[in-house]
């Protein structure tokens, strides 16, 4: 059997069991296209640092831009033999360009390859998942306004609460997604941190320009410790809890689609393409894509918590459980990508029937605060008007009437405080004009909102 790049002390050849046990490249192989960039700027700087002669860099360069082409063409295959993409390439280099290839790993270790090439990833995938998130506030921004004027109930502990314009409860998520695209944007200042030239944790010992390699590849700032560099995960759990922030609102907007296309609420209608009927009920049209968006909440959730329990207890610096990290992280990123997809389509298409929802609206008194406030501009205490308006809903739900349809007599047995203005205050288009309060879901501010959006849109 032919020799490990690292198996000069070793008399014995791996056991083939652990060689497939320990291989990371079945996965980490995606990782190539940042392997070969970061691995260009290396050998570019061990240039300038006298390393390499001007022609073993070309040629090192030469053969890594053959590798990337032939990897990308599918003509590339990756062995476990070399467990890992940094090894794969290396040894592709090799035999491409002879003995240079082994000076490409001067001063350089696997153990800054793996975060430089992670770390660059993340990068790139950061730009996508902010460009999702934004689409998905753009849908949101759209529905909102084509069913501006919508009114639905509104629910606490899944009860009829208050009335409220669909366009602001809808706008609830576009906040929260803003508030992830934040977050990513945050992210970004921790992640956008150059470890090259840190070697295996100790700091390379040749001249080379790290500052220069860094700009090279789009970093922002240097890791200013080396241990540090090669040993920390953040970056990692610190997406991944994005991620999962993402994921847990994602699975929240599932669950009230799916309970809107219940026979129950028949709040609203998906469109066909995005259901699934069922195997024996002829009848059933199942809301299936909102429940895997739901149900993939959950395995984002459980890498985080991988990354969590993986990093608890691991002494510095580098230690093999790390390679660990990237099946979860890679998992999250394709889940969350997908399910942003998944319901920004579901945004864009779904339909309101506002015949149900205002049969609904009659139900569950709505407006039943409304009275108690206008026992409060009577001069009432609002919690004694709470208590008189809560006998009132009583009398009224024993006599199957709703409010406004109690006559001003029967009104006056709860309180002689109320007169003909009462039916005034009992609207829908009054509850409305009342909240006009910034942030509230009075029309004008919910219109105002909605432009405020649309610009902020724009600029991001
Ligand atoms: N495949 C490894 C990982 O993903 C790369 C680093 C290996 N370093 C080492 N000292 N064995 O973590």
């Amino acid at each position: 059997m032919e020799k490990k790049p690292w198996g000069g002390r070793f008399q014995e050849d791996i056991d083939e069991f652990f060689e497939d046990f320990s291989e990371s490249v079945s996965f980490d192989q995606m990782l190539y296209p940042y392997e070969i960039k970061a691995s260009l700027a290396y050998a570019e700087a061990l240039r300038d640092a006298g390393i390499l002669t001007d022609k073993e860099f070309n040629l090192i360069k030469k053969g890594l831009k053959e590798i990337e082409e032939e990897i990308k063409e599918g003509k590339f295959i990756f062995s476990k033999e070399y467990e890992d993409v940094h090894m794969n390439i290396e040894k592709a280099l090799y035999e491409k360009i002879g003995e240079t290839a082994y000076k490409l790993h001067t001063g350089r270790s696997r153990n800054e390859q793996v975060v430089t090439d992670l770390r660059l990833y993340l990068m790139d995938e950061c730009e996508e998942l902010k460009g999702l998130i934004k689409d998905l506030m753009e849908a949101i921004v759209l529905k909102a306004e084509e069913y501006y004027g919508i009114i639905m109930p509104g629910f606490t502990h899944l009860q009829h609460a208050q009335p409220v314009l669909f366009s602001h409860w809808i706008m609830a998520y576009y906040e929260m997604f803003k508030a992830h695209l934040e977050r990513l944007k945050d992210y970004e200042k921790r992640l956008k941190i150059s470890p090259l030239g840190s070697s295996a944790f100790a700091g390379c010992p040749f001249k080379i320009n790290r500052e220069k390699i860094a700009k090279k590849l789009g970093f922002k700032n240097l890791t200013k410790n080396s241990v540090f560099a090669v040993s920390s995960r953040d970056f990692v759990l610190e997406i991944l809890s994005i991620l999962t922030f993402i994921m847990l609102d994602l699975s929240r907007l599932s669950e009230e689609l799916i309970l809107w296309m219940t026979q129950e609420f028949g709040f609203i209608e998906l469109p066909e393409r995005f259901c699934t009927g069922s195997s024996l009920m002829p009848q059933k049209k199942n809301p299936d894509s909102a429940e895997l968006i739901r149900g993939k909440s959950a395995v984002v959730a459980g890498n985080l918590f991988q990354l969590i329990t993986l990093m608890k207890g691991l002494p510095l610096s580098y230690n093999r459980d790390l390679q660990e990290d990237k099946p979860a992280l890679f998992l999250a990123l394709n889940n969350t990508k997908k399910s942003l997809k998944m319901m920004k389509l579901l945004i864009e298409e779904l339909k309101l029937n506002k015949e149900n929802i205002e049969t609904q609206l009659k139900k569950g008194y709505l407006l039943a605060t409304e009275l108690a406030d206008y026992l409060v501009t009577k001069g009432i205490p609002f919690r004694k008007a709470h208590h008189i308006t809560g006998e009132i809903v009583l009398y009224a739900e024993k006599n199957g009437k709703t409010l406004e349809k109690l006559s001003l007599e029967e009104f006056k047995k709860f309180s002689q405080a109320i007169e003909e203005d009462v039916y005034q205050w009992l609207t829908m288009e009054n509850f409305f004009k009342r909240r006009e309060i910034f942030g509230g879901t009075g029309y004008t501010n919910v219109k105002e909102r909605l432009e405020e959006a649309k610009r902020e849109l724009k600029k991001l």
